[in-house]
């Protein structure tokens, strides 16, 4: 049954239905959107094929419009936590579907906005929150909000962290930063500092927020020393900064909690999230104490920060179904996450993270992703050098998918890093 089943490819890959599509694709998308084989492979100096085209997918599996079904490691950018197409998220999209699409922002809400903040509130401990629509989006908001409080411009981020790509967020990213922010580095202002991750925390005196990813996803699935947030924040109290921890990637149960702050014993005064939080539709949350989100006054009529779409019926719908179906999944994601992290370590792999965010020291994960991919895995490198290969697989994949994976990797026949 598509959701638990093991990878069953009829046709090499790409198959023909897919190659199809992405050529038209090629036609019509900005080039720098999705990487082609034909047009990449010299620049890249290793062999990268064109994508398959997704079709479907259900829990764990993904099949594309070949027929090929694949299983999914990286949860689709680990939105999918309770799985793809979840039969209580899927059923909360269709039934607010039925009655209200699209409400009006800050002009006029609807009953999901509402009990979505409440629940969020509840699950998180803090009081209040902004909607967007992607993580930068929730970053951004942050941000601001952490400059109205602090009447500070200072922003400390750190070295390989990810924040997104829209210019406020594109500032505080470190990752890949030569690609990333170099063409757009004239626009993107001189107010944020970056400091070694897990390292030495410099003087926060002109510093209005401290920005910060509790384990580094895109990074590399870096996990700072053990201690280190807890200073981090004691720091940052010190100076009058805003603490804002970015759990968009770690947030909903992917590191065996619901929040990784909590695992780690220190409050943020801002909290960024999103991927997973709906399980597939795009809402991300900035959430704050009302001291911090207080900074911003009362509307006046106009609000200050808003969009379109903000907080839109259909996604906190989807949101709340997700969020109940979580409760179940996220006690079993310690004991899997340890056991496949055993199962890694016993074949002599340094592995890194913490529940079902874990990264697998190779020497060469794009070539390791590829035959992955050619066997029906879905795995992608994470890192500044690629160098592991991160799995963030759906939380309720089953053991005999995980089982399934190893024996692939094994065929793969990677060597530790
Ligand atoms: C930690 C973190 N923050 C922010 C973002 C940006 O989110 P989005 O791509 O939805 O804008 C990401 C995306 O990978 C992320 O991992």
């Amino acid at each position: 049954m598509l959701g638990t089943t093991l990878p069953h490819l009829k046709t090499a890959l790409p198959g023909p239905g897919s190659q199809a599509l992405i050529d038209r694709l090629a036609q019509r998308e900005c080039p720098a959107i999705t990487a082609r084989r034909a047009r990449r492979a010299s620049e890249l100096g290793h062999d990268q094929d064109d994508p398959v085209v997704w079709a479907r997918a259900r829990g764990a599996n993904v099949e594309d419009v070949d027929g090929n079904v694949f299983v999914d490691l990286t949860a689709g950018f680990g939105v999918a936590t309770v799985g793809h197409g979840h039969p209580d998220v899927r059923a909360a999209a269709q039934a607010q579907s039925e009655v209200l699409l699209h409400a009006m922002g800050d002009a006029f809400p609807d009953p999901r906005r509402i009990e979505l903040l409440e629940l969020l509130a509840a699950k998180t401990g803090l009081d209040r929150g902004i909607f967007g629509s992607s993580g930068s989006d929730a970053v951004e908001a942050a941000l601001k909000t952490a400059r109205l409080a602090s009447g500070r411009t200072g922003v400390l981020a750190f070295d390989g962290g990810y924040h997104g790509l829209s210019y406020g967020a594109l500032a505080a990213t470190d990752y890949k930063s030569t690609a990333f922010r170099a063409p757009f580095v004239a626009q993107l202002g001189e107010h944020v500092r970056h400091a070694p991750f897990g390292g030495e925390i410099p003087d926060l005196r002109d510093v209005g927020a401290v920005l910060v990813e509790p384990i580094q996803g895109r990074g590399g699935i870096r996990v700072p020393p053990a201690g280190w947030l807890t200073e981090l924040v004691s720091h940052a109290r010190a100076a009058g900064a805003v603490v804002i921890f970015d759990e968009i990637y770690t947030g909903f149960g992917r590191t065996g909690g619901w929040f990784r702050f909590q695992a780690e014993g220190v409050r943020p005064d801002l909290l960024c999230l999103g991927k997973g939080m709906s399980g597939g539709f795009p809402i991300s949350v900035c959430m704050g104490t009302a001291e911090v989100m207080d900074a911003w006054g009362a509307s006046r009529g106009e609000a200050l920060h808003t969009q379109t779409f903000l907080g839109n019926p259909v996604g906190c719908a989807m949101s709340l179904a997700c969020i109940g179906a979580l409760e179940a999944l996220i006690p079993t994601v310690s004991a899997a996450g340890a056991g496949l992290q055993a199962s890694l370590e016993s074949r002599g792999f340094t592995v890194r993270g913490a529940g079902l965010m874990l990264g697998v020291e190779v020497a060469d994960s794009l070539a390791l992703s590829r035959a992955l991919l050619h066997q029906g895995y879905l795995a992608l490198p994470a890192g500044l050098r690629a160098e592991v290969l991160a799995l963030t697989p759906p939380l309720g994949i089953t053991q005999g998918q995980l089982d399934g994976f190893l024996a692939a990797f094994d065929e793969a026949g990677p060597c530790p890093r």
